[in-house]
């Protein structure tokens, strides 16, 4: 079943005409879908229309079959929204809360949750991620990385059916990186992901992924067929990636196949 579908989804800020131009899109229950495209390409417009933070200028947007009217205060739009967490793209537009703590208990206190489970799930969320040590500091005083993975913290912690996360990586060191993939990871399949990102190794872990271009979906399809159609890639503004080149060159090389095969498995897991 589709969680989420849109259809013929435009939005247009003041001076940016097109800046979402005609978007129909299902995602399933459960499926991790990446979402590529070079920088104004529209994919955070999506992001933050898909939550409700912005109202379509036409077009609409489903979650489980129910229309998601942005701005509504009803309690049933209140609830179609509290099924999306979202990670931004600026960790810095996030923070409502005094301390850490206070922080990742804000989402959850607009949850109902109880105090105890709230506490355990602070506990919990912050030592996945790493910053049980940094509880009690203030979400101002932590690094670029640091915050982004308070923010994680936060949005895991809200249990949401939903996760969205806009380029919710980019400030963490490859370890970081690596730790917050192996989060989502387990969480494949059992939520619905949809992974803004231009790191080629979250783009493999994903069952889908769509490339946006001028704010619009230009291809959707398989890792390993999107990673290798540089045309495609050329024409969305998208630069090939270094380990493709290195695999064409083996491709075209006498290099023996199961070489080729093992760089594969490197590149695409698969
Ligand atoms: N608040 C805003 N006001 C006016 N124009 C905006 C605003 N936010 C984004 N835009 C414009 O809308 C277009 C799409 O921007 P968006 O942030 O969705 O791109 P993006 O694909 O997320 O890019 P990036 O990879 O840099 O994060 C861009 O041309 C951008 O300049
Ligand atoms: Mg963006």
């Amino acid at each position: 079943m589709a969680i989420i579908k849109v259809e013929d989804l435009k939005f247009e800020y003041e001076n940016i005409k097109n800046a979402i131009g005609g978007v129909s899109l299902e995602i399933e229950e459960g499926e991790f879908v990446c979402i590529v495209g070079h920088n104004g390409s529209g994919k955070s417009t999506l992001a933050k229309l898909l939550c409700g933070l912005l109202v379509p200028t036409s077009g609409n947007i489903y979650i489980d079959n129910k229309l998601l009217v942005a701005g509504d205060e009803s309690e049933e739009s209140d609830l179609l929204r509290r099924k999306i967490g979202i990670v931004f793209q600026n960790p810095d537009n996030q923070f409502v809360g005094v301390t850490v703590k206070d922080d990742i208990a804000f989402g959850l206190e607009n949850r109902c949750i109880d105090r105890c489970e709230m506490i355990d799930r602070i506990n919990e969320f912050s030592h996945i991620v790493g910053m049980d040590n940094f509880l009690d500091r203030s979400p101002e005083s932590l690094s670029g990385g640091e915050k982004q993975r308070v923010a994680i913290a936060g949005i895991l912690a809200c249990d949401t059916d939903i996760i969205i996360l806009d380029e919710a990586t980019s400030m963490l060191d490859p370890r970081g990186v690596r730790e917050v993939l192996g989060v989502i990871s387990n969480l494949k399949h059992k939520k619905t992901i949809i992974n803004i990102t231009h790191n080629l190794n979250e783009i493999v872990l994903a069952d889908r992924v769509i490339v946006m271009n001028g704010g619009k979906i230009v291809a959707c399809g398989d890792a390993k067929d999107i990673l290798e159609d540089e045309e495609l890639l050329k024409g969305a503004n998208l630069v090939v990636p270094d380990t493709i080149k290195l695999l064409n060159l083996i491709r075209s090389s006498s290099i023996s196949k199961e070489v080729e095969d093992e760089v594969c498995q490197l590149i695409f897991h698969k």
